[in-house]
């Protein structure tokens, strides 16, 4: 996180308001706080996936949307066809027939909606081909990489021989960054041939994996330092029909042969149509297992439970019923296995002859996204029945359907007890007033059955901008998840990733283009809790009102905790109100040593609460972080209006 470091120190007694008084009790010790408690959630929404953190360049490799050249600007003699294909799984691909020295035959593929070309970058091309009419003949392409004004940035030339399918490769460096970028490939000389999967990577992707992720934005996952990734979706596990619903075992193996289908997100809104949008699968459930790792995550994948999507789906013969969920069951239990499985399972030897022989670690399992009333009650039980049977040890998240009260809310959880899963999935989309009136939710929860995972929250104000108020409220609504550790054991943001000309939803966390990328005010508090999440909670209580946790007295929202490992004591502050407030807080338990505490006051807030971050202007909403000191027990902390603290006390 780039934190602006302002060296200034807050004096004990700064002028000011009459400063409220506070008490943080260092000896009460609360709740555990879960290593799970600040996740992620990923879902191809909003071109999240391909497009977004998958780092393919090639929009249609495979020739395989509905319109098999979409993403391609043919020119001269072009076709597609489907006899003898190189991968059953995914048949058309492109014939190039030469048609005159001229004007050539070949294509252009302009990525989405422009490829990001980045200065000193190298880039991998590799695509398969045939040559169509001789075994003697040797056809040459031409692949070139251009700028959006057609400046060839480089060129190469492949000689592609024989009339069986073979593996090509060559690669690509630029000296310029472009985000419209483009890939040419041409028939240089007389010949037919024939080609498929035609795909290029710049080689720094994150960890520098073949096949890999965008390296800034899985950066900014893995500084944040989440303690669960949770995927593929949302409302794509579901399926409009059951026929589009995710299926992770169509999403691993060769990369080439995974069948590519329609997004959702394609067409659900008709406000906001993206006719190009597709899932190649090459982010699959190996590449999100491999990622939750890499960030050091815990996987949390999202099975479908034999219901297409229930928005959009109301008759039951619309989804699987559950006499005949059977294969659904083996796709969830085929899941751990493939997670888990020693190599001398079948799944698990998938898994190692994939890469991985070691296992993911798979701890959680969560069966369906958002469900609800009898469709959902009449089919969980046969999933969590068959797990608990034969893999005890997972935790099975069951659905409280898509909002966070109401009657579907209600059946939900009654539901979910009755079944005793271990944890139960609430989703909330609101406004600024509910979540500041929700800060106490928690407080009420019955401490015995199921725990919390908030899995699918944002604020939306008016405009739903990614604006400062919005990050405000969730920081308030926060302080409440983690004052409730015993209750709240994950919670994720959500959507996770957009791109600022490809969305569909909004707000997201983070927002990029093909080259950039800009973290949200929302994105700092998620980080800021996460980085911080301590190991236990202490009491943060208004010294006038000690029953009472600081929840929106005065506009303050806190809590508190304490990183055992790392001798130090974590307070959140939120001020959500209009004007500057100061607090005088004692650290009830404290005895001063020689050693003055190293204390840090780290601040998000603006001028104005609407104030956002984008790509022109990405540090208009950051971090910024002041020394403080202490006297005695006593620490004075300004909260200034419109603000989010954190104080770090590290004791010597
Ligand atoms: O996060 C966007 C969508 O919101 C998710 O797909 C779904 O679970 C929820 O309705």
């Amino acid at each position: 996180m780039r934190i602006a470091c302002l060296l200034m120190v807050c004096l004990f007694g700064v002028a000011g308001t009459k400063a409220q008084n506070v008490e943080v009790h260092l000896q009460t010790k609360g709740a555990a706080i879960q290593s799970t408690m600040y996740g992620v959630f990923f879902e191809d929404i909003n071109f999240a996936a391909d497009g977004g953190l998958y780092a393919e360049l090639v929009k249609n490799r495979s020739f395989e949307f509905d319109n098999p050249l979409m993403g391609w600007e043919a020119f001269g003699n072009v076709s597609i066809l489907t006899q003898k294909p190189c991968f059953p799984n995914n048949p058309h691909f492109a014939r190039l027939s030469f048609s005159n020295e001229l004007s050539g035959s070949g294509f252009e593929n302009s990525g989405f909606r422009g490829m990001g070309i980045l200065q000193n970058e190298q880039y991998n091309v590799y695509f398969y081909a045939r040559n169509v009419i001789s075994v003697s003949d040797t056809v040459k392409l031409k692949i070139e990489l251009l700028t959006s004004d057609n400046t060839v940035i480089q060129s190469k030339v492949v000689s592609i021989f024989g009339t069986d399918w073979r593996k090509y490769e060559t690669s690509l460096a630029s000296w310029q960054t472009t985000k419209q970028g483009r890939l040419r490939i041409s028939l240089v000389n007389k010949g037919v041939l024939d080609i498929d999967h035609i795909s290029m990577f710049p080689q720094n992707t994150y960890k520098k994996r073949k096949n890999g992720l965008r390296n800034d934005l899985a950066q900014a996952l893995e500084t944040m330092k989440p303690g669960i990734f949770r995927f593929p979706g949302g409302c794509i596990v579901e399926g409009s029909t059951l026929a589009t619903r995710y299926q992770w075992k169509n999403t691993i193996g060769p990369v080439e042969n995974r069948p590519t289908i329609i997004n959702r997100w394609n067409y659900t809104f008709g406000h906001r149509r993206f006719p190009d949008y597709y899932q190649s699968f090459g982010l699959g459930f190996y590449e999100y297992f491999l990622l939750s790792e890499d960030i050091g995550a815990a996987p949390l994948p999202v099975i479908n439970c034999g219901l297409s999507c229930q928005f959009e789906n109301f008759d039951d013969k619309q989804h699987c019923a559950p006499e005949n969920l059977q294969p659904y069951i083996d796709d969830a239990l085929d899941l751990i296995e493939f997670a888990n499985g020693s190599t001398a399972t079948k799944w698990g030897k998938i898994r190692a002859d994939m890469g991985h022989p070691a296992p993911f670690n798979l701890k959680f399992l969560a069966v369906g996204n958002e469900q609800w009333k009898e469709p959902y009650a009449k089919r969980l039980p046969l999933f969590i029945k068959a797990i608990r049977e034969k893999y005890p040890n997972i935790n099975i998240i069951g659905s409280s359907g898509p909002g966070p009260e109401g009657d579907k809310f209600e059946y939900g959880w009654t539901e979910m007890k009755k079944n005793a899963v271990d944890l139960v999935d609430e989703h909330f989309y609101k406004s600024p007033e509910w979540f500041l009136k929700n800060v106490n939710r928690y407080d009420q929860y019955s401490r015995q059955g199921p725990k919390v995972f908030a899995g699918e929250y944002a604020c939306h104000v008016s405009n739903r901008s990614n604006n400062l108020e919005s990050a405000l409220c969730e920081a308030a609504l926060m302080t409440g998840f983690e004052r409730n550790a015993d209750v709240v054991h994950m919670t994720a943001y959500a959507p996770l990733f957009a791109h600022v000309d490809n969305w569909q939803w909004k707000p997201d966390l983070i927002w990029f283009d093909n080259v950039q990328m800009v973290k949200t005010p929302n994105y700092y508090v998620q980080a800021l809790f996460a980085q911080n999440k301590g190991d236990y909670v202490i009491p943060f209580l208004n010294s006038t009102n000690p029953s009472q946790p600081i929840a929106g007295q005065d506009s303050l929202y806190a809590s508190a905790v304490v990183d055992s490992a790392n001798h130090t004591i974590i307070l959140k502050i939120v001020n959500v109100g209009n004007v500057n407030k100061d607090i005088q807080c004692t650290l009830i338990g404290y005895t001063s040593t020689a050693h003055m505490p190293e204390i840090t006051q780290t601040e998000l807030r603006a001028e104005h609460r609407n104030w956002v971050n984008s790509i022109d202007k990405p540090n208009e909403v950051v971090p910024r972080q002041y020394k403080l000191m202490m006297e005695k027990n006593q620490l004075k902390i300004k909260l200034k209006k419109s603000s989010f603290n954190m104080i770090k006390i590290v004791l010597q």
